[in-house]
């Protein structure tokens, strides 16, 4: 018997289960990044959805999945709303400043609250824009729960709870945050190769390193030896939220072709990934279902 049947007839549920941010983006065009004290002037200003959890929400939400965030929308007067200024230079390169704001309020109560909800989706994507406390819960509930879970340590901690590795199903990360993880530097398919052996050793079943432009390297407690998924040459115009185009495509994946291969999901995810680099902003440059080939599906 399913989860779901034991849920009172107006519990909705949803596929994919986002624990984590929403922010806003204020966004700033520039030619080049500014240099410690230097004013610059920019050409293009927008305003703009954001915040990790919300972006990899969006994404699988385009892709067809049935998604939701859990991030208890309320006014206070505690914190302010989660901003993150960036700057996007004309090679598309950013820089960004995030003030997580009210996002850290979430806590474990809530949770508990939406802990049906995350107890009957088929994945829970959980990132580090919230309290890492909070994050760990939630990805324990989706665990016991026997949830697939995804986490993206991002933005990176050196320290990070041990416990991370052990109830996650699939470790996703970049270059930076790998290194902060490791203290093994990632600049190549071959050192995101160590560094993703060094993530399987802390406990994860599976992990995914993003390489930007290069793509991705995949590794699995049963395929130790790194598997490179080159992406496709596209010409880069914003790359902010690449990542998160990333994990919220490979949730849908993971949520509606259980038996795909990890390798499969991860080269789809890509090529998802390269379409969002290539026009501006981060939701707004995330494509849908219907813009995609259809070989994607
Ligand atoms: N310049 C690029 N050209 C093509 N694809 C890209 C480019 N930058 C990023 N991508 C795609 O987005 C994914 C995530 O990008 P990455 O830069 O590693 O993440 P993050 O946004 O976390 O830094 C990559 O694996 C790749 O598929
Ligand atoms: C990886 O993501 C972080 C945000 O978590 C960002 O600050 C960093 O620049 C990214 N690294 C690369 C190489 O894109």
């Amino acid at each position: 018997m399913s989860l779901s049947e034991h849920l009172p007839s107006d519990t909705v549920v949803y596929d994919v289960v986002v624990v984590g941010s929403c922010m806003t983006d204020l966004v700033s065009y520039t030619p080049r990044l500014p240099k410690a004290g230097e004013t610059i002037h920019g050409h293009k200003f927008l305003i703009g959805f954001g915040g990790k959890g919300a972006n990899q929400c969006i994404q699988a939400a385009r892709l067809g999945a049935k998604s939701a965030m859990v991030d208890y929308v309320g006014q206070t007067d505690e914190a302010s709303t989660g901003v993150a200024p960036i700057t996007v230079n004309d090679e598309g390169q950013n820089a960004i400043v995030i003030v997580a704001g009210a996002n850290l309020l979430l806590n474990s109560e809530d949770l508990e609250q939406a802990s049906k909800v995350i107890g009957c989706a088929k994945v829970v994507v959980c990132q580090l824009e919230i309290r890492p406390a909070v994050t760990l819960t939630a990805l324990k509930i989706a665990h016991k729960a026997g949830v697939k879970t995804i986490f993206n340590p991002a933005p990176a901690i050196a320290d990070l709870d041990p416990e991370f590795y052990k109830e996650t199903d699939v470790f996703c990360c970049n270059e930076t945050e790998a290194e902060i993880l490791t203290g093994i530097e990632v600049c190549s398919v071959a050192s995101a190769g160590k560094a993703g052996s060094a993530l399987l050793e802390k406990g994860c079943r599976s992990v995914i390193i993003t390489l930007g432009a290069e793509g991705s390297v995949l590794m699995s407690l049963d395929k130790r030896t790194p598997h490179y998924i080159p992406t496709k040459k596209v010409k880069a115009v914003d790359t902010t939220g690449a990542g998160d185009s990333f994990v919220g495509a490979l949730a849908f994946y993971m949520a509606y072709y259980p038996c795909m291969e990890l390798e499969e999901m991860s080269r789809r995810a890509c090529d998802i990934a390269s379409v969002s680099v290539q026009s501006q902003g981060t939701q707004a440059s995330y494509p849908y279902r219907a813009q995609l080939p259809q070989e994607l599906f």
